[in-house]
């Protein structure tokens, strides 16, 4: 398992430009299952998760092209069947479970895996099944497969009870080809849900409110393929900007939408740093005084808990306190203990991780437990003293596009090496 090396202690500078969003990606993919003809997705990020989803899309039927070096993804469905789609991809991704919508809508039945617990907490999908259950469809769970089945999807007028980005987009890909009108409400507001709405509408689907909380699906009998480009990946962008914060550095980011990381940038100047942005740019840089502050994750448009593992970590060599509260998700301060070992101070009250201020960071070898987890590592690389050792980075790959020539490009040294099997 391959591991990275940072020298820490850079200041970060100068541009790099982002990638597509992965979680608009993911669901848009699979919505492509139902158009007729070919869609051409562009701004598709090279990532494993893109990797994953492709071949569950083609395990139903479809046939792909991704041009991997220009981020072009080409899909044509045609006789999409609900077939078994291998445990293998299923088990390493949650987002498989997407394919119940476009399945449903289009075959009137779905046999997936039924998703097991992950590092960051038990994450069910009760929610997903109770509305597709709203909309008519039957649903077992056996063997581990949750088997859904109805003659026609008809819509509904179903309320979650939880906001679920997960679930919204899953009803919402069945709901356009149901019949009927279906309404959503207390849907999530996520950019990625108002991409993947975005492109249903432009295959032809009857989709309003969206980025509202109130979503009204009004279904069509067909939808064409067309070509969509996906929108940039405000997490990676967030991610990016903590990673030039954390070093004092002043970096700018191209591609961005700076209004879908409103909450992070605003995080970002009450702790002191200069934030400046353009239609489709933003830039960081440091301020004398820099200070700690208080954090909550909620869902869209508030602070997202994907981005609070590294703004913990840029929290850990800031002036004074600061508290980040996690209520999005039960288990996910994993990264706690191996900051720690970093030598942050941090102390963890129920669902609240409290954390002083400390002079500097220092290098030890580390792991990632998850995704963000492991993006909270690498932000604390970079202001470590000495050479940091990543290891699990198999975790990274999943959702950061070309990190390490992209960190390389802001003047990082890192190197990514072969570790112990
Ligand atoms: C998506 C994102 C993930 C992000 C999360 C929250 C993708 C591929 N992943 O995950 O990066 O961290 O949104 O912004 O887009 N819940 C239930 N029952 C359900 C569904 C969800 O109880 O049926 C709970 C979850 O356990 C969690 C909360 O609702 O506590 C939010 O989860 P959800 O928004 O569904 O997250 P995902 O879509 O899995």
């Amino acid at each position: 398992m391959d591991i990275y090396k940072i020298k820490g202690g850079k200041k970060l500078s100068g541009e790099i430009t982002i990638s597509g969003a992965k979680n608009a990606a993911l669901p848009i993919i699979v919505a492509s299952l139902m158009a007729d003809g070919e869609t051409v997705l562009h701004n598709v990020p090279n990532l494993m998760d893109i990797r994953t989803i492709v071949k569950v899309i083609e395990a139903l039927g479809a046939k792909t092209h991704f041009d991997q070096a220009k981020n072009i993804l080409k899909i044509t469905a045609q006789n999409i069947k609900n077939n078994e789609i291998p445990y293998e991809l299923v088990k390493t991704m949650r987002a498989s479970v997407y394919v119940m919508g476009p399945l449903l809508a289009l075959t009137g039945e779905a046999d997936v895996s039924l998703p097991g617990g992950c590092a960051i907490g038990e994450r069910p999908v009760d929610i997903h099944l109770s509305g597709f259950e709203a909309m008519g469809a039957k649903i077992i769970l056996e063997h581990g497969n949750i088997r859904a089945k109805t003659k026609k999807l008809k819509g509904a007028t179903y309320k979650m009870n939880k906001v679920s980005v997960g679930a919204t987009a899953n009803l919402m890909m069945g709901a356009v080809l149901a019949e009927g009108k279906t309404i959503l409400e207390n849907s999530a507001m996520e950019p990625d849900i108002v991409d993947l709405g975005n492109f249903l509408n432009a295959m032809g689907a009857k989709i309003d409110g969206l980025g509202t909380d109130k979503i009204e699906i009004d279904g069509v009998k067909k939808l064409n393929a067309v070509s969509y480009s996906i929108m940039p990946d405000r997490i990676e962008a967030g991610t990016f900007l903590i990673a030039g914060a954390i070093t004092k550095g002043s970096i700018t980011l191209k591609n961005v939408v700076p209004e879908h990381i409103g909450a992070l940038l605003y995080t970002l100047k009450e702790m002191g740093f200069k934030i400046k942005t353009t239609k489709d740019t933003v830039s960081i840089s440091p301020s004398q005084k820099l200070l700690g502050t208080i954090i909550r994750t909620v869902p869209y448009p508030g602070f997202p808990t994907d981005l609070q593992a590294p703004i913990m970590a840029l929290a850990t060599i800031l002036s004074g306190i600061t508290t980040v509260t996690e209520t999005i998700f039960e288990n996910r301060f994993t990264h706690v203990p191996e900051l720690r070992r970093m030598g942050a101070d941090i102390t963890i009250e129920g669902n609240t991780a409290i954390i002083r201020g400390v002079k500097s960071l220092s290098a030890a070898p580390v792991m990632m437990s998850d995704l963000r987890a492991g993006a909270a590592l690498i932000v604390a690389a970079l202001a470590a003293k000495g050479t940091t050792e990543i290891r699990r980075i198999y975790h990274s790959d999943r959702g950061y596009e070309k990190l390490p020539e992209k960190l390389s490009q802001l003047g990082v040294s890192i190197k990514r090496e072969k570790g112990e099997a």
